[in-house]
């Protein structure tokens, strides 16, 4: 299917300077063409121990002059894969997989040669110590190429990997290089949209963030602005929420992942609320819906039940999710629920909602504020002390089944039943 097929003729070829200084690594199949190409900057940050036990920090670039022996271009049962050697011994490599329709990078490994003394100084440990990681690449089309000029930082242990300037297109047929990008969500602004086409910025399938199979996590910049909504019942409030939300969604399975983030001065409040069900809609330029739906619990508490979101894309609606079994955002009914971490809330497998200072009263609202806040476990100072709580409640259970059987052996002896 591929022109690449034939792996074991490959030739591998390192690849000179091109612009700009990032790096550029080409892999050729039997007939020279190219079949995997890329072109990336990287900053490795390495910290590791000297002979006299002190730690240190190497930090080093990935440099201009690479070569990709031991590259393939993979075929129907290997997968492709870009190894670029540099240095002293020193690799980079990455190997790719695919679907039907789009191929993503698989996993990435950064092998460092402690060995070698011109970067790691008086190192106590020999040899090539290898980082392994899944990488993050979302699925990009067949024929497109993956474009990331953001700065991309992988931390994992003694190492730091940031990545910018990335442009990688595997499984190229008959070396022909695409000229069309999918686009990290990093470069692509979230918030600047035109008034009434905002859903026509980008195309959806080409515009990504993050692997539909990935819960993508929330998206660092830009933050979305936080404000409060109400909801009213005659002249009274019944419903305030306060927050800055912001969701990620993807359409088909095959789509990247969007941002969007929830602008509040051109989005608007309405809603209902009854004894039992409060739901607020926030409306942004008519053109996105979301629906918040409220439930109480036995009279005691509630919760957030039910989100729909919906788009209205040139005329026609939407649905990008809907789920009305969920159980977030639980206080007292009579209090407020308050979470200032920044959260990701699942609401389907396409659709998550991500918060940032949360407030939310659904019911018993008086005098249109918010009364005393349950605040969720996150904001609380004592989450650290989750491990601690568990041994402790493992314990106290051990001893309760002890004690149980001991007083269960008794009365039996006595000639009372067990309990
Ligand atoms: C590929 O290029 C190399 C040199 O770069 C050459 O030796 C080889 O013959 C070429 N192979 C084909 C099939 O063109
Ligand atoms: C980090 O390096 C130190 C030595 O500097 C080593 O003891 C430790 O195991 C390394 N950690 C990892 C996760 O590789
Ligand atoms: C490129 O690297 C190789 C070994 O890694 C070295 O022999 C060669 O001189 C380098 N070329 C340049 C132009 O730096
Ligand atoms: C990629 O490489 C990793 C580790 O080398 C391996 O576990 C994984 O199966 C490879 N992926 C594919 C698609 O071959
Ligand atoms: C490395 O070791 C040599 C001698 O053992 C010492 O003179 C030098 O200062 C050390 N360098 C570093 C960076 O620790
Ligand atoms: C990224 O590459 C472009 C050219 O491709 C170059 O102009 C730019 O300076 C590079 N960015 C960084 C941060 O090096
Ligand atoms: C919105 O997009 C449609 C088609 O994509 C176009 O016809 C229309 O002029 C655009 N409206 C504005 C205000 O840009
Ligand atoms: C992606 O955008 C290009 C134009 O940049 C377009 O030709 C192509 O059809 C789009 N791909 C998809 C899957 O929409
Ligand atoms: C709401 O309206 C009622 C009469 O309809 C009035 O008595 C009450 O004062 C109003 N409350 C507020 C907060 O304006
Ligand atoms: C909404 O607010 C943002 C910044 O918070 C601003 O850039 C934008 O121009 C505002 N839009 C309107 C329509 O006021
Ligand atoms: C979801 O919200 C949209 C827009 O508010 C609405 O038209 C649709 O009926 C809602 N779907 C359900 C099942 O409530
Ligand atoms: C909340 O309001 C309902 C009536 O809407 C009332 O029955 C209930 O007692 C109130 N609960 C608290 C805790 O204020």
């Amino acid at each position: 299917m591929y022109s690449c097929i034939g792996l074991a003729f490959v030739l591998l070829l390192g690849c000179g300077v091109l612009q700009s200084d990032a790096t550029v690594a080409e892999v050729l199949d039997e007939k020279n063409k190219t079949c995997i190409y890329a072109e990336m900057m990287v900053n490795f940050t390495v910290q590791y121990e000297t002979s006299n036990s002190t730690p240190s920090t190497a930090e080093f670039v990935l440099p201009t002059n690479v070569t990709t022996a031991g590259s393939s271009c993979g075929n129907e049962t290997v997968a492709p894969f870009l190894k670029i050697s540099f240095g002293n011994g020193h690799y980079w490599s990455i190997n790719f997989t695919h679907s039907n329709t789009s191929y993503h990078g698989d996993v990435f490994i950064f092998g460092y040669n402690v060995s070698d003394s011109t970067i790691f100084h008086n190192a106590s440990q020999k040899g090539v110590i290898k980082v392994v990681a899944n990488d993050t690449m979302p699925p990009v089309p067949m024929d497109h190429y993956y474009r990331c000029m953001s700065d991309n930082v992988f931390k994992q242990g003694n190492v730091t990997q940031t990545f910018w300037n990335v442009s990688i297109q595997a499984y190229i047929r008959d070396g022909n290089r695409s000229k069309d990008a999918t686009v990290c969500s990093a470069d692509t602004p979230t918030t600047v949209a035109p008034v009434t086409n905002i859903t026509t910025v980008a195309p959806v399938t080409n515009v990504t963030t993050a692997a539909p199979t990935v819960t993508p996590k929330p998206t660092p910049t830009p933050k979305p602005d936080k404000e409060t909504y109400k909801v009213f019942r005659g002249n009274e409030t019944c419903l305030i929420i306060t927050m800055g939300l912001q969701f990620n969604y993807s359409t088909t399975a095959q789509a990247p992942w969007e941002v969007k983030n929830i602008e509040p001065n051109v989005t608007t409040a309405s809603g209902a609320c009854g004894g039992n069900t409060s739901t607020i809609i926030l409306n942004e330029r008519d053109t996105v819906y979301l629906v918040f739906s409220f439930a109480t619990r036995s009279s005691k508490t509630f919760y957030l039940k039910g989100v729909n979101v919906t788009t209205v894309v040139n005329g026609s609606a939407q649905q990008l999710g809907i789920n009305n079994n969920l159980s977030y955002w639980e206080a007292t009914l009579g209090s407020s629920y308050m979470c200032n971490k920044d959260q990701v809330f699942k609401v389907t497998d396409k659709l998550y909602i991500n918060t940032y200072d949360l407030r939310v009263q659904p019911f018993n609202v008086t005098n249109g504020k918010y009364s005393t806040a349950e605040e969720c476990f996150l904001d609380s100072d004592l989450s650290f002390l989750v491990p601690v709580a568990v041994g402790v409640a493992l314990g106290f259970l051990i001893i309760l089944v002890l004690i149980s059987y001991l007083i269960g052996r008794r009365k039996s002896r006595t000639g009372y039943q067990s309990v």
